[in-house]
């Protein structure tokens, strides 16, 4: 059923393009983006691009990382250049990491199998949102190796427990805690598209739905259309209705750091703070024996006004990087991005819309296709510099 699935998603997609086009014509993550728009409904391809308030945030992400400049260095023998890396002390094709990213099965049926078998096909780690709409066992049954489980904690601290033993037996190999959302920030846009989970097949959604006929096909033979992680697992969420209820009341505003304790009497492997900013919290991060910290703004869809996390990440990599390992996310959408990252002190990167755009284009070819661009412009980008490992990777790649 899945194999069936993405040969049509192939066939639907070269309808889409055109004869004799396919994923070769794509070049860079923005022809994944413009391809996304025109296969997704637009409630959800809105959701994936869009961020909070005057969107201030989301723009500063990618505009302080292209002020960035690089050294460009010659006569170097780079011939020997690699991507390989370690991620929390295991080894990685390259220094990347699919971000959690919710509702990917609303961007294609059985988003979170598809990107989960693309990030494991090229050696990379995934993270599964809480917020996914495949289920954690879902992902279990239908990959081979382990994956990241992303954690919300909610008011229902019963139903976070069992979400976590959930997590333990489906062998997740790490936990990453999204600390930036206990608040949430609006998006005006989901607000205006009546944006929801599962979709409503309201009549200006029908005449959109009906210009993506592939996506409908895709979500309807989709495992599922709602939250799989909550809807069943929670008493009174088996009706759709009470679950965006329920889901929209129970972010927990009370968490704070004594939490952290109570999730690591649980968790008992490695946890990732994910949605750090500020020095004085990464400070306090590092005291809580989490093993890497994510420097984030949340794709700027959180804390309008905040800084973009590259013009944060120098200091906090200052301030603890020997203590604790960082990963950076906000704004990546090439591997000179990725680069620019590495220089400021992250030891890896977290994707987010840059695979999402790729799941919507085309499902698990499209998420490759999103990991390979960036993997290609890497390389290139390090050879360019007269770098061969990623460990050689520091501020000296930078023109000052
Ligand atoms: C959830 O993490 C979101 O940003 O929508």
């Amino acid at each position: 059923m899945l194999d069936d699935g993405e040969t049509k998603d192939l066939q639907d997609l070269r309808q889409t393009r055109g004869p004799g086009t396919s994923m070769k014509h794509i070049t860079c993550i923005e022809d994944l983006r413009q391809l996304h728009k025109r296969r997704v409904p637009k409630a959800f391809f809105d959701y994936a691009d869009r961020g909070s308030y005057t969107e201030d945030t989301l723009r500063a992400n990618s505009a302080d990382l292209q002020q960035i400049k690089f050294r460009q260095r010659i006569l170097v023998d780079v011939s020997k250049r690699s991507l390989s890396t370690t991620i929390l002390g295991e080894p990685s094709a390259m220094p990347l990491i699919l971000a959690p990213v919710g509702l990917l099965g609303m961007q294609h049926g059985d988003g979170e199998i598809y990107a989960c078998r693309a990030a494991q096909a090229a050696g990379i780690p995934f993270t599964q949102s809480t917020m996914s709409i495949c289920s954690i066992e879902d992902i279990a049954a239908a990959v081979d190796k382990p994956f990241w489980f992303q954690l919300y904690v909610m008011k229902d601290r019963g139903f976070i427990k069992s979400l976590i033993e959930r997590a333990i037996a489906a062998k997740c190999s790490a936990l990453v805690l999204t600390v930036d959302l206990q608040v949430i920030g609006q998006r005006h846009q989901d607000i205006k598209n009546g944006m929801t989970v599962p979709p409503e097949w309201s009549l200006s959604k029908l005449i959109d739905f009906a210009t993506k006929p592939a996506w409908v096909s895709g979500v309807l033979q989709g495992k599922r259309r709602t939250f799989g992680n909550i809807a069943g697992h929670v008493k009174g969420t088996e009706d759709l209705t009470k679950l965006s209820e329920w889901t929209a009341s129970q972010f927990d505003t009370s968490l704070n750091w004594k939490d952290i304790d109570w999730i690591r009497s649980i968790w008992p492997g490695k946890l990732i703070l994910k949605g750090i900013l500020d020095v004085e919290d990464a400070e306090l991060a590092a005291k809580t024996g989490a093993q890497a910290i994510v420097v984030s703004n949340h794709g700027g869809r959180q804390l309008d006004g905040a800084p973009s996390s590259i013009e944060v990440l120098p200091e906090i990599a200052d301030a603890v990087g020997s203590q604790i390992e960082i990963m950076f996310d906000g704004g990546i959408r090439t591997g000179m991005d990725m680069m620019r990252a590495l220089a400021l002190g992250a030891k890896s990167c977290m994707i987010g819309r840059a695979y999402a755009y790729g799941l919507g284009a085309g499902g698990q070819e499209g998420v490759a296709k999103a990991i390979d661009i960036l993997a290609k412009e890497l390389t290139t980008t390090m050879g360019l510099c007269g770098v061969n490992t990623i460990a050689e990777i520091d501020d000296h790649v930078l023109a000052v």
